[in-house]
């Protein structure tokens, strides 16, 4: 019997209609337009503007686009795993919020948290339920609402965030195509230079965190710079030897949106051209979970069946990770 794969078969994205520029910025903090784009490549983000609205609202948009494409109905669905650093809640999932609100009444799931590797990890996961034939439809999501912990006062951290969501519908295939190999890794060690400081079980919040603003993230930005530029490249590099692809055979990369400078040191590694590597981030800069769901968004009506797909991230943990895939339609 052909063994079951993966596949790709509906991307759907959304972002925020408020675009915060750097122009913005310079006026809330010490730092220029020039300063950004030179040393991140990013232009503006978007943020989720409204009282009461979190990150189940972006992906239900994202969700909704992809089924209204393929012409689902929600109560097909049968899964939903929902990657996110910046859930509605502590609990519940935020995956079962978007179930409710999308009227995906049929479908079990929960969150995924690794940060911006998240995709990849919730993909990976959600891929082992088509593949052991378990579910026909299961619904990926990467979603943040990263204004919700970000310290505008922080220059070094701020800049770089912004707010969006993105999904993509994974149903069997048996012709090959598909998700083919993943490379996930994890390193807690990593956790000092990039993680929110209060509001878990270590430190819950009191008037006390509040005030020290440690309810936002905080980023040694150096520190991670360094390993996200070696670990994204390898790992990447990682795969293509693994599954014998080179800078001819590899189609796209995907690579998580944290700053151009690290994408710019995988396309290198990978020896791939620019115009074979998926950018976005000038406008909408590191939206952690949405970033490489957005990609796809982006590129959808450029991929082509049969193109060869290298996703790859790092982010706090540290995570980080590649996946290949083997696009479908
Ligand atoms: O997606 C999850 C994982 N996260 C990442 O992958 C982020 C990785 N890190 C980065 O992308 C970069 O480290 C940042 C973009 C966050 C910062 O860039 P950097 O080139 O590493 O800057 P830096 O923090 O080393 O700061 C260099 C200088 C400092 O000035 P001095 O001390 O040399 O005088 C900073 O104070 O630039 C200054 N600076 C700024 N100046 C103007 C830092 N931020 C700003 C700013 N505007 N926004």
């Amino acid at each position: 019997m052909q063994k079951i794969h993966a596949a790709i078969t509906a991307v759907g994205g959304y972002v925020p209609e408020y675009i915060l520029t750097n122009a913005e910025l310079e006026t809330m903090m010490d730092t220029t337009d020039e300063w950004i784009q030179s040393r991140t490549g990013i232009k503006e983000r978007r943020i989720l503007k409204g009282e009461g609205k979190g990150s189940s609202d972006m992906a239900v948009m994202a969700v909704q686009n992809l089924l209204e494409k393929r012409g689902i109905d929600p109560k097909e669905i049968e899964m939903v795993i929902c990657a996110t650093t910046t859930p509605d809640m502590q609990f519940p999932a935020t995956a079962n919020v978007i179930c409710d609100k999308a009227g995906m009444t049929n479908a079990w799931g929960y969150d995924v948290s690794a940060a911006c590797s998240g995709f990849l990890f919730a993909l990976t996961i959600g891929s082992q339920f088509i593949e052991t034939g378990r579910h026909k439809k299961v619904i990926v999501i990467g979603v943040d609402k990263m204004s919700s912990i970000m310290n505008y006062e922080d220059r070094k951290t701020a800049i770089i965030f912004g707010d969006g969501a993105g999904c993509v519908l994974l149903e069997p295939n048996t012709d090959g195509y598909g998700l083919i190999d993943s490379v996930l890794r994890t390193d807690g060690s990593g956790r000092v230079f990039l993680h929110q400081k209060a509001g878990g079980s270590v430190k819950p919040a009191t008037l006390e965190t509040v005030m020290n603003k440690e309810h936002y993230v905080y980023q040694e930005g150096q520190a991670v710079f360094k390993f996200a530029v070696k670990n994204m490249a390898d790992v990447a590099a990682d795969i293509m030897a693994r599954n014998n692809l080179t800078a001819e055979t590899v189609d796209w990369l995907v690579p998580h949106q944290a700053n151009k400078r690290i994408i710019n040191a995988t396309a290198d590694r990978m020896n791939l051209p620019a115009e074979k590597v998926m950018v976005n981030i000038e406008r909408f800069g590191n939206t952690t979970n949405g970033t490489l769901p957005l990609c796809l968004w982006e590129w959808e009506s450029k991929l082509k069946k049969g193109d060869n797909l290298v996703l790859a991230a790092f982010g706090g943990g540290f995570t980080w990770g590649s996946t290949y895939i083997r696009w479908a339609y």
